[in-house]
């Protein structure tokens, strides 16, 4: 795994996007950056094994290089469901290809490289927006979010795991400090964690856990509840009735 020096660098970009340069180091970013990281996953892997059925397809919808997904499609072997992935970013889509090949003997895993908002979704079983719905722009978040909720069939699940804001200003001063102790404790420096901070002012748009669940509402979840939290990293699972 390539090491994440991105913001180390005098020449690092402005605003950060899902580029070539970030899928390089995309996996390492990703252990470093996400508290929980591989916990979550083992956490969505029982919930899908508890509410999937036989023949589901399970959609990983901003999946960028398959992490998630190939860990789900290794550790479930017991149901037989389709893994679809889709990334609108084509470096993340052809490095989740190249791990695909190399990791997965599985025939159910495949990836797409589409926009998720204008894609069309089949009947499934399940869908991962594992932070990704932050990246979205907060004006059509509630239309994906109901093109996601027709998609599933009844008893289906959407599992969203999201960054979040508090607007209580001295919890959410907290939380921010200890995700800053979290980054400084997996070696990025004062100056990496303040550039990337900037280049994501705009690009990810954290809400509270109140308006993602009110957003959750409004697409047609009647039941939502969190099954994880780390301060400023939620996890939330919708069942669709
Ligand atoms: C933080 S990463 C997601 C991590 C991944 N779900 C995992 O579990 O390893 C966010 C991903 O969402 C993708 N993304 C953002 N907006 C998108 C869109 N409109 N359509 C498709 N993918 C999108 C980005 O390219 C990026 O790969």
């Amino acid at each position: 795994m390539t090491r994440d020096t991105i913001f180390e660098n005098a020449d690092c970009p402005d605003e950060f996007s899902f580029n070539q340069q970030v899928v390089e180091v995309f996996d390492d970013m990703l252990e470093r950056s996400i508290p929980c990281y591989h916990q979550t996953t083992g956490m969505i892997c029982t919930l899908l094994q508890h509410f999937c059925h036989p023949n589901d397809t399970v959609y990983d919808l901003g999946c960028s290089t398959g992490t998630t997904l190939l860990e789900l499609a290794r550790q479930i072997s017991d149901i037989n469901l389709a893994f679809v992935g889709i990334d609108s970013s084509e470096a993340m889509i052809d490095k989740a290809k190249i791990k695909s090949k190399m990791l997965s003997r599985k025939p159910g895993v495949s990836f797409q490289k589409l926009d998720i908002i204008d894609a069309d979704l089949n009947e499934c079983g399940a869908v991962l927006l594992n932070y990704t719905l932050q990246f979205l722009r907060p004006p059509v978040r509630l239309s994906f979010l109901k093109k996601v909720y027709n998609a599933l069939r009844p008893g289906g699940i959407l599992i969203v795991c999201e960054k979040v804001i508090s607007h209580r200003p001295v919890i959410n001063r907290a939380y921010i400090d200890l995700y800053l102790d979290f980054k400084r404790n997996q070696g990025y420096s004062e100056t990496e964690i303040a550039k990337k901070r900037e280049a994501l002012e705009n690009v990810l748009v954290p809400f509270s856990i109140h308006e993602n669940l009110d957003l959750l509402k409004e697409s047609g979840f009647s039941e939502t509840e969190s099954f994880f939290q780390w301060f400023n990293f939620v996890s939330f699972l919708s069942v669709k009735r």
